[in-house]
């Protein structure tokens, strides 16, 4: 298939807008769980990230809470976390300034006497460095541990102090079904406001899944036909080559709907399916993807699959079958694949099927939203004696490619030129972000890790977004516990999944896209 590039000039980008420079105010970062990889992966690398383009304060302090008993190494560690993970150069001017702002603080996650120790701590430091009383908090623990911090907390009247903001990130899972979400959301707001609180998402702070919104409301021509009347389906894959990576026990208890579909999903199936927002602002953002998700009927489990991988080839390498892995069930029914078709039913988007599809160790590693459109309303050059390698009409296709080979494209037919015939041809626009505006070696977090210190909550979950995604896929949730699948494992480790992914699509005569990636 031929593809136009579409390229961003040099010029053009000394044009564009700088960030927005907002700083917060001097303030304490807490991590709990900070032995965790979360931390040393991702958190510490956007911090740094943050810290290199002058957007965090000077007086400025990471406390690492955990568990276990370490201390200076806790700091060198999360060092050479930054350099791994992060892209960054070792011998950076700024890292040893960062680096000295990092500190850790045995805590027993249960013990409340810890959490007074824990307080005269940060005391101790913000005094040492002149830093004001704002204090946020990021719960990076296993989810178990959640209710006990928060009490904790809020016992050590930390929560709501006389002076200083504080607020507190939740990590996911929030929760695991409807009445334990309802049940952490009510703990939680006994002792935080909801202004205060910070659902965290990471796939809200990818640059690709914040640009559904710039590309659908920045701009005129494609909002006009971003509905029923031209659009005939959408598909979203989460697809995956890693497998479970050692996190067998918490992957038996949550499954690839848990884990990926209830929030990563849901979100990108907002953003594409909302209608404008008033302003980008918190309440208006947040207000429209909730009525998104309050407009999708409860799914019929004949429009589910559930699937699990068996041993397989991935990138040329033979890998074990969920079963074997690591510290997982040998008869286990927890599902590595999830697929489902749902509707939402409002004036927009009444009668075009959505279909989801999310996978561990599928064949190729792809995110992607794909618009498809309607075919014209008659195909004249189809009548034609049609000829040569390109001789296929398809309908537009508007493909969102939010990791890897992260970009837009929309496929169009074209004629083939010099041949006597009307030959149609598909073609690509592309637009590819790294073309575009460089490689970037942020990782999302660093915009939410900054937005929540401002307070600026557009980006994270609200109570009543998290409770009503969980109410749509209880359900669906119960129905599968109260029949454990007779055919696992039933896809090939390396595959697009199980085949009866395939009939859900079938009945309204489409098929998945498995060609996901760009298009040379
Ligand atoms: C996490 C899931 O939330 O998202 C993981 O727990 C999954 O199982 C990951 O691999 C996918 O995130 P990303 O950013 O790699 O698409």
């Amino acid at each position: 298939m031929a593809t136009m590039q579409m390229t961003v000039r040099p010029e053009d980008l000394s044009q564009l807008p700088k960030g927005a420079e907002r700083i917060p105010d001097p303030g304490i970062l807490v991590i709990f769980g900070a032995s965790g990889d979360l931390t040393k992966r991702k958190l510490l690398p956007a911090l740094f990230h943050l810290w290199q383009s002058n957007l965090l304060p000077q007086k400025f302090a990471i406390v690492g809470v955990a568990r276990r008993p370490l201390g200076d190494e806790f700091a060198a560690d999360m060092r050479s976390g930054i350099v791994e993970f992060g892209g960054v150069d070792a011998r950076d001017p700024k890292l040893d300034g960062f680096v000295s702002t990092i500190s850790y603080f045995p805590l027993n996650f249960d013990d409340p006497a810890s959490y007074a120790g824990l307080k005269t701590e940060l005391d101790r430091i913000a005094s040492e460095k002149g830093i004001g009383p704002d204090r946020l908090f990021y719960l990076a623990t296993a989810p178990e541990f959640f209710t006990g911090i928060i009490e904790n907390l809020g016992a050590q009247n930390m929560a709501q102090p006389e002076k200083g903001r504080v607020a507190i990130v939740i990590e996911k899972p929030f929760g695991h079904d409807l009445d334990s979400a309802r049940l952490l959301n009510h703990q939680v707001n006994a002792v935080f406001h909801e202004n205060q609180v910070f659902r965290i998402d990471h796939y809200l702070g990818k640059e690709t899944v914040q640009n559904l919104l710039v590309f659908r409301f920045a701009n005129g021509i494609f909002e006009p036909i971003w509905k029923r009347n031209y659009i005939d389906h959408v598909q979203i894959t989460v697809a995956e080559t890693l497998g479970v990576e050692g996190r067998g026990p918490f992957y038996e208890k949550a499954g690839a709907l848990r884990d990926v579909v209830q929030n990563h999903m849901m979100e990108l199936l907002a953003l594409v399916a909302l209608e404008p927002p008033s302003s980008f602002e918190s309440e208006s953002v947040r207000r429209e993807k909730l009525k998104v998700w309050q407009a999708i009927p409860s799914i019929p489990i004949l429009s589910t699959v559930r699937g699990q991988y068996g041993p397989g080839i991935v990138a040329g390498e033979h890998v074990v079958g969920y079963r074997d892995e690591e510290r997982v069930n040998p008869e286990s029914g927890t599902e590595t694949y999830a697929a489902l078709r749902l509707t939402i039913e409002n004036w927009r988007w009444a009668g075009v099927p959505f279909f989801l599809r999310a996978g561990k160790r599928m064949k190729k590693r792809a995110t992607e939203i794909s618009i498809q459109f309607k075919q014209p309303p008659l195909l004249i050059f189809n009548r034609m004696a049609l000829s040569g390698p390109c001789s296929d009409i398809q309908p537009n296709l508007l493909t969102i490619r939010i990791q890897p080979d992260e970009g837009i494209s929309l496929r169009f037919g074209a004629k083939v030129p010099t041949t006597p015939e009307m030959t149609v041809c598909p073609v690509n626009m592309d637009f590819d972000y790294e073309a575009a505006f460089g490689k970037s070696s942020a990782n999302g977090y660093e915009r939410l890790l900054l937005d929540a210190m401002l307070g600026d909550q557009t980006l994270f979950s609200h109570r009543d977004g998290v409770e009503t995604t969980w109410a749509l896929y209880t359900p669906v949730l119960q129905a599968w516990a109260s029949k454990k699948p007779q055919v696992f494992p039933n896809y090939f480790a390396g595959s697009w999944g199980p085949e009866c992914a395939d009939h859900l699509l079938e009945s309204t005569g489409h098929s998945w896209r498995n060609d996901l990636g760009r298009k040379a």
